[in-house]
């Protein structure tokens, strides 16, 4: 199967890597909006907008299936994305949402949602969990994390400064979901600082399991051929993606 995986840049590469590492598919086209990222300041109009045309973008390459990578891309368009599409397209919020039911024991466990401000602010992941029957669920905004990852810092001095900022008077949860591309590559850190009680959400390993289940894919022998589009940029890219998915 060929499938594209959209991103508004190269945080999505978190979620390229869980379902390249995962087998499942024989050509993966990875489209990064690095010309426009980032995503998670913007109205959510022009996030419609450039969602769209990144629909238009995946035309000439015929993929049966479009993965929604970017949390805040997920959020927004990914009704009128399926509107406007005749192949599957699925994002990262049901993926993730899917994961935490599995991963707590209780409805009364203390859930925190962290992602950008559009995210959190489209309440999309707060609406799913509580309709689950959570009761104890916290959003913030944690925008400040995807320039640290972009800059390629994924723990000491200056991240904990950042996660001390944001958690400071925030309770252990008992599931924090990383509900944004970039902050999967900040799990060690973010595990260290809640310690291990705390269960991380990742929405690459969500998103396999969620296809698995939904798609009924198969293990494949080989991996999959890897295509790497940017709206600018490409080779810098195509540089993170040999660093971050050890290619
Ligand atoms: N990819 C975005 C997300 O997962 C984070 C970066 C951005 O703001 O565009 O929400």
């Amino acid at each position: 199967m060929k499938i594209g995986v959209f991103d508004s840049g190269i945080g999505g590469l978190s979620v390229l890597k869980s379902l390249y590492e995962a087998n499942l598919f024989d050509e993966i086209i990875y489209y990064g909006d690095t010309a426009r990222v980032p995503y998670g300041v913007k109205d959510k109009d022009t996030i419609i907008k450039f969602c769209l045309e990144a629909l238009d973008f995946f035309e000439k390459f015929q993929i049966e299936m479009l993965i929604i990578a970017c949390n805040t891309a997920s959020a927004y368009a990914l009704d009128i994305l399926r509107k406007n599409a005749n192949i599957p397209i699925y994002g990262v919020i049901d993926a993730g949402v899917e994961a935490t039911k599995k991963a707590l024991k209780s409805k009364d466990e203390r859930i925190l949602v962290i992602a950008t401000k559009a995210t959190i602010n489209s309440q999309e992941y707060q609406k799913r969990l509580i309709d689950q029957g959570f009761t104890r669920v916290e959003a913030l905004a944690t925008g400040l994390f995807v320039p640290i990852v972009e800059e390629g810092i994924f723990e000491g001095e200056f991240l904990q400064s950042a996660m001390k900022y944001y958690f400071e008077k925030v309770q252990t949860p008992d599931a924090l979901i990383l509900a944004c591309t970039h902050f999967p590559f900040l799990m060690k850190s973010l595990g260290n600082y809640f310690g291990k009680n705390t269960k991380l959400i990742h929405s690459g390993d969500a998103i396999v399991e969620f296809l698995k289940e939904k798609q009924k894919l198969i293990f494949k022998e080989n991996k999959a051929i890897l295509h790497f589009y940017a709206s600018s940029d490409v080779q810098s890219l195509k540089n993170t993606a040999k660093i971050w998915l050890n290619l």
